[in-house]
């Protein structure tokens, strides 16, 4: 089957920060996870270079927009690298093989009959790119997310007729009530769409930097409607003289921040229903990470949580783990350089990594590292059973948190064996060797069954440790506790060590 999974195209006029970092890691875990599953995967990230929050950075380095995307567009390139993330194409909004495609869509939605010539007037913020309802205002006209004063703005635009898409859309939420995940998410945008959809400023004259509207070559297309698009252009120019539309269209799985809902759960199924292309089957939406103090991160604030000094200290796989498992996949939550070092040495180090060593060396002492041909033991047989779609099920509905924590109980299951069956007393008694042979056995055959299902999560480190067990196959097929047996193990170095 295929499965198509996207992050949202990050702007190229910031940094690359935790957030950016967090939506990555998730869709890759995503992406990694089906793999296992064999599905026939696409997963794409890349950067969003059009738009005025970008000419204006620009501008005050001095440099050209151009110059700030290829800057920048490199760096979110290397946190993707950096994160051992397995994208499947990087697109930039530059490439000239969307902007083709966005000129030929938005000219379709336009021969359709869905855009008219009208006047925009409104509360606009530079920095969202987005024109505000008054509603959506703080105190002081202030943009709801960047704090800033508002002025308004005034121009003629081309629109595209948003509120003609009401009915369908409220149908479409009728219908498919997985179409935004959780479902605080799908209830907030069905009340954006039912609160009345006013049309939407298709184009901007103003600025230069962008697509030019087709049809009217004084005018850009509007930055969003430029980027929501990217995950229908890239696939028919993401290989060389192959068009993977067909293939992987329609999208399986947009993962998003809650910033973005509006424009991934109402603007860009209307877009698409206007263009007469299928919609994407999911929207998950993510929360935001904020803080040790709780706070939105901001430098001002000092409470940033910096990836590549998370990185530099405890690895990519501390951070992947970390970032799934104490916040939860959905909500917002606090993050902090000691809640890093708790679940690394709690978890990773005194767990896993624990589990791991004395599995290995329990097998190597007793039984020269060849894994006894014995029976497993029932009991945890029956307490891994039906775990692999467990898992798979809480994945496919996005739930990332709940899914690394399901196959985390039975590492810690594990590791209360080693303490129940106490393998250096059977050890001790030679009537007792079967007993031991099974424990060991045990033991071996779930380290590997709960490695594999880790492994979206700790790529690396999977691969290290089921080197070790001498079975390298990461299919899910074989995760259950009796889908594969270890026929011997050699020495391991700690998987995760303590930092120098
Ligand atoms: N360019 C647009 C998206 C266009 S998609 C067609 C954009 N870019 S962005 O660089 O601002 O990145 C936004 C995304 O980064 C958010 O949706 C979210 O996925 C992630 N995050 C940014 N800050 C975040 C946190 N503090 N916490 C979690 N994720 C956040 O918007």
């Amino acid at each position: 089957m295929p499965y198509y999974v996207t992050t949202p195209i990050y702007y190229v006029n910031g940094e690359p920060h935790l957030g950016h970092a967090y939506t990555t890691i998730a869709a890759d875990v995503l992406a990694r996870h089906m793999r296992q599953r064999g599905e026939d995967v696409f997963f794409l990230t890349g950067t969003d270079e059009h738009g005025e929050p970008v000419a204006q950075a620009a501008e005050k380095l001095g440099i050209t927009p151009r110059e700030l995307g290829d800057r920048n567009a490199g760096r979110f390139r290397e946190l993707a690298e950096r994160l051992n993330v397995t994208n499947d194409f990087f697109i930039r909004t530059t490439d000239e093989e969307h902007m083709a495609k966005v000129a030929e869509v938005v000219q379709r939605i336009h021969d359709n009959g869905h855009v008219y010539a009208g006047t925009y007037e409104g509360w606009y913020c530079p920095r969202c790119a987005d024109f505000k309802t008054e509603s959506e205002l703080e105190d002081g006209n202030r943009c709801p997310i960047h704090k800033i004063e508002l002025e308004i703005e005034k121009e003629d635009n081309w629109f595209f007729r948003l509120s003609s898409f009401q009915e369908p859309l409220e149908k479409l939420y009728a219908e498919r009530t997985d179409f935004v995940t959780p479902q605080n998410r799908y209830n907030e945008a069905l009340a954006f769409i039912k609160s009345g959809l006013r049309d939407l400023s298709l184009s901007r004259a103003h600025l230069k930097w962008g697509v030019p509207v087709p049809w009217d070559h004084s005018q850009v297309i509007y930055v969003w409607i430029d980027a929501l698009l990217n995950y229908y252009t890239a696939l028919s120019f993401a290989r060389d003289g192959e068009d993977l539309t067909d293939r992987f269209w329609p999208a399986t799985f947009h993962v998003i921040g809650k910033d973005i809902l509006k424009f991934h759960t109402v603007f860009w199924p209307a877009m698409l229903l206007a263009a007469g292309i299928p919609l994407p089957e999911h929207v998950f939406v993510h929360g935001f990470l904020l803080g040790a103090d709780g706070r939105k991160m901001s430098k001002s604030l000092g409470n940033v949580l910096d990836p590549f000094e998370v990185i530099d200290r405890y690895g990519t796989e501390a951070l992947r783990y970390y970032l799934l498992r104490d916040v939860t996949f959905g909500a917002d939550g606090s993050t902090s350089f000691d809640a890093v070092r708790a679940r690394y040495e709690g978890e990773l180090a005194n767990e896993l990594g624990n589990l791991a060593s004395r599995t290995i060396a329990m097998i190597t002492r007793y039984r020269d590292g060849a894994v006894p041909e014995a029976e497993l033991d029932p009991s945890m047989v029956a307490e891994f059973d039906g775990l692999p779609d467990e898992v798979s099920a809480l994945m496919d509905r996005g739930e990332l948190t709940q899914a690394l924590e399901t196959i985390w109980q039975r590492v810690r299951r594990l590791n209360r064996y080693v303490e129940e069956q106490a393998p250096w007393q059977l050890a001790k008694d030679e009537a007792r060797a079967g007993d031991l042979d099974s424990v060991l056995r045990t033991l071996a055959d779930g380290l590997r069954a709960v490695t594999v299902l880790l492994s979206p999560w700790l790529p690396e480190s999977s691969v290290t440790l089921l080197d070790a067990l001498g079975t390298p196959d990461l299919a899910l097929s074989g995760a259950a506790l009796d889908g594969g047996r270890v026929q011997r193990v050699s020495p391991l170095e700690p998987l995760f060590p303590k930092p120098s």
